[in-house]
């Protein structure tokens, strides 16, 4: 018999949609910035409506990402005022940028997919009915372009999910639920940086300079880079997570904590302190040549810590090069030695998420067993906020963190009948 609610880890029939479903969400008198961990809550609410183009996803495990981390601690936005702003509620927000699950119900418009397709869903939400992306302009440059369950409510942080059609990838059949959910933000955000600014995209033995290697960004890069011929040296914080960088494909690792040069650099009219900090970097430098074995700079740096590296990414990268940037994860105030910009005539490009195109090409590659999905820790329902506190003390483990919520027990595959 249908029932109103279902217990988490409990999943209708196939095509049945609950009236009610559970949610671990935030409200905004519940943001915490020194605690975002603590702002998460287990609440019951009214499964979500469908529009035409969308889809409502049952999900069987949730990918935990930074950026509701960010949601949680209420800066650099509110994000439910931005939920207000495409007429969704603003009392919560149900987060959660990465799902995968089985498809309960369809938009009137919808096509591409069917219910009780198994699929994952990727965050680059926008209305296929935007008039720009209808004249070809790439989806991220249009208005209408968010990230879901970031800058949207009704993400994967429930038991039902509402997104576009347009965001729904097939699930890679050899993948276990909370495998399939963990890769697809930070893999498509990664494809993008790597391969879609032409022509800085990675060609044939490219050295290629990727920061925080072993977390959810710097795996998927490693062996994105790997797998188009390039050459992926690590940043990492200690030595096991450089080993655990080689084993996804780098050539060599830098342990950042041998150095000391970070954050924004003295003024150059300091001649001594910028002298000083100038050592640092050229200390640095040198330790990307032995890391890879020859005198070669990258000919992209895959930035996103931000205001504590950047300048030294931006003194790096080869002539010509490209250093591409995606988050400010240390702060946002990038400072540039334009002299190395102008000169050496560098691109500082940013970057934000992928098109439905590159999240595509991404999810292939995890299909095709050329991206291992790094799945990270595990964690229950209830403990959402634990993943999201341990995130932003930076003291999780390497790769992707997932929550389960449809499947009752890690290592399945099996789908609701
Ligand atoms: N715009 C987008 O589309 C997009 C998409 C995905 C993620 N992001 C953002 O990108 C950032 C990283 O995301 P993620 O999923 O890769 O997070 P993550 O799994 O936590 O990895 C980040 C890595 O950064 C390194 N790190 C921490 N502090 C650092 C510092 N001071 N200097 C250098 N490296 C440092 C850490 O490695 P070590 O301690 O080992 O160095 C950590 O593993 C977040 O801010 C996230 O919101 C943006």
């Amino acid at each position: 018999m249908a029932k109103d609610l279902y217990a988490i880890g409990e999943v209708p029939p196939v095509g049945e949609v609950p009236p009610k479903m559970y949610a671990n969400l935030v409200r905004p008198e519940n943001y915490n910035e020194a605690e975002p961990g603590k702002a998460f809550t287990v609440e019951v609410v009214e499964t979500p409506p469908v529009g035409r183009n969308q889809v409502l996803v049952s999900v069987m495990a949730a990918g935990i990402n930074y950026n509701n981390v960010w949601a949680a601690k209420g800066i650099p936005i509110d994000v439910t005022k931005v939920q207000g702003s495409i007429g969704q509620p603003t009392e919560w927000h149900i987060g959660g940028s990465d799902a995968s699950g089985v498809v309960y119900a369809i938009g009137e418009n919808v096509t591409n997919v069917e219910v009780g397709d198994e699929v994952v869903v990727h965050c680059g939400w926008f209305d296929p009915e935007d008039p720009q992306i209808q004249a070809g302009v790439d989806p991220g440059f249009t208005p209408s372009f968010k990230i879901w369950g970031y800058e949207t409510n009704w993400g994967s942080f429930g038991q039902f999910c509402m997104a576009y059609a347009h965001q729904c990838l097939p699930k890679a059949p050899n993948l276990t639920w909370e495998e399939a959910a963990a890769p697809t933000l930070v893999g498509g955000t990664a494809y993008r940086m790597l391969m879609g600014w032409s022509p800085n995209v990675v060609r044939d033995g490219d050295p290629v300079l990727v920061w925080g290697g072993s977390g959810g960004l710097g795996t998927m890069a490693i062996q994105i880079v790997t797998h188009f011929g390039g050459r992926a040296v690590a940043v990492v914080s200690s030595d096991e997570k450089g080993q655990y960088c080689k084993k996804l494909g780098a050539v060599g690792y830098i342990n950042r904590k041998n150095f000391s040069h970070w954050g924004v650099p003295p003024h150059w009219t300091k001649t001594e302190e910028w002298g000083e900090w100038f050592q640092g970097a050229k200390a640095f430098g040198k330790a990307f040549w032995e890391a890879l074995g020859e005198k070669a700079s990258p000919k992209i740096v895959f930035e996103h810590p931000g205001e504590d590296t950047i300048p030294t990414s931006i003194f790096m990268a080869e002539s010509g090069g490209m250093v591409v940037i995606c988050a400010g994860t240390t702060g946002y105030s990038a400072t540039a030695d334009l002299r190395y910009l102008w000169m050496r005539q560098k691109r500082l490009q940013g970057s934000h998420f992928a098109n439905d195109e590159q999240a595509a090409a991404f999810n292939q590659l995890v299909i095709d067993g050329h991206v291992n999905p790094c799945m990270g820790e595990v964690f229950a329902f209830d403990k959402i906020g634990d993943a999201h506190q341990l995130m932003g003390d930076n003291k999780h483990g390497e790769g992707n963190m997932v929550a389960l919520v449809g499947a009752k027990t890690s290592g399945t595959k099996d789908a609701p009948s």
